[in-house]
């Protein structure tokens, strides 16, 4: 059955993005927005990330990347580090079984050296149970950086050099898209920012070169089918032409 919104939106034009990126900016501000607490905002939060999901399964999204804690984020007050940490564990934990029934493939990238030994063990749980799904694959980025993860990537080339498995003149971009977390993953097509805010903050350097880069006004928690719908329909709007002169 089609919804309300569904209807409102007969005969515009969608188009669907192969892999969708989200910074989930404004949480902070929408609890001070609403006179609560940072926690509030970021408790409210989760649920804005489950609706993203719920949309991205009906609207069938094959890949979707979300910036749930970046590297940077440990330098915020230690009570609020630990709020987020709790929420996502708890996010994981509460919903990995209907995300499994949904057939939702799991996929966590960033820095696992140095985190919590339950943390590790609840990515590996999340991602071992889901591991065989076929349907939307949900990449949530963690303790991750885009620059350490080319660094990391480079890393690994150096190694390949030392052991004589690579010679220098043979690395071009595939070399190190090879070495990036999910090189299987084919790069976002839209990357969207939440809250007003229009940086990359160190997300998906490398794979956004060509991204379609969307930003709205709206604070993360007030997410819902309407701004996603809207989504579609600005990147319906956009011609790519990867530096090209048709659109592919
Ligand atoms: C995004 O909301 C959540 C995380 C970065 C974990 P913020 O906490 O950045 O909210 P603002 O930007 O302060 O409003
Ligand atoms: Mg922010």
């Amino acid at each position: 059955m089609e919804s309300n919104i569904e209807n409102a939106h007969k005969g515009d034009a969608l188009k669907v993005p192969n892999h969708l990126a989200v910074t989930m900016d404004g949480n902070g501000r929408w609890a001070i927005s609403h006179g609560k607490l940072r926690s509030h905002g970021h408790k409210a939060g989760t649920d804005a990330l489950r609706r993203l999901v719920e949309y991205s399964i009906k609207y069938d999204i094959k890949y979707l990347t979300v910036f749930s804690f970046s590297s940077e984020n440990w330098s915020r007050p230690k009570e609020e580090v630990n709020f987020i940490l709790r929420l996502m564990r708890n996010y994981v934990a509460s919903d990995l079984e209907k995300l499994d029934d949904n057939n939702v493939n799991i996929k966590i990238i960033g820095e696992r050296a140095g985190l919590d030994k339950q943390i590790i063990k609840l990515i590996e749980k999340a991602e071992n149970t889901t591991s065989g799904n076929s349907g939307l694959q949900l990449i949530i980025a963690f303790n991750y950086g885009g620059r350490g993860e080319i660094a990391r990537a480079t890393r690994n080339i150096a190694k390949k050099i030392l052991d004589g498995k690579l010679s220098i003149s043979d690395i071009d971009e595939n070399t190190i898209s090879d070495e990036l977390y999910l090189s299987d993953v084919p790069d976002p097509d839209v990357v969207l920012r939440t809250s007003g805010e229009y940086r990359f903050s160190n997300f998906l350097l490398w794979q956004s070169a060509y991204s379609e880069l969307i930003f709205i006004d709206d604070y993360w928690p007030d997410f819902n089918e309407e701004i996603f719908i809207n989504i579609l329909k600005e990147y319906a709007g956009r011609e790519r032409r990867f530096g090209g002169v048709e659109a592919k």
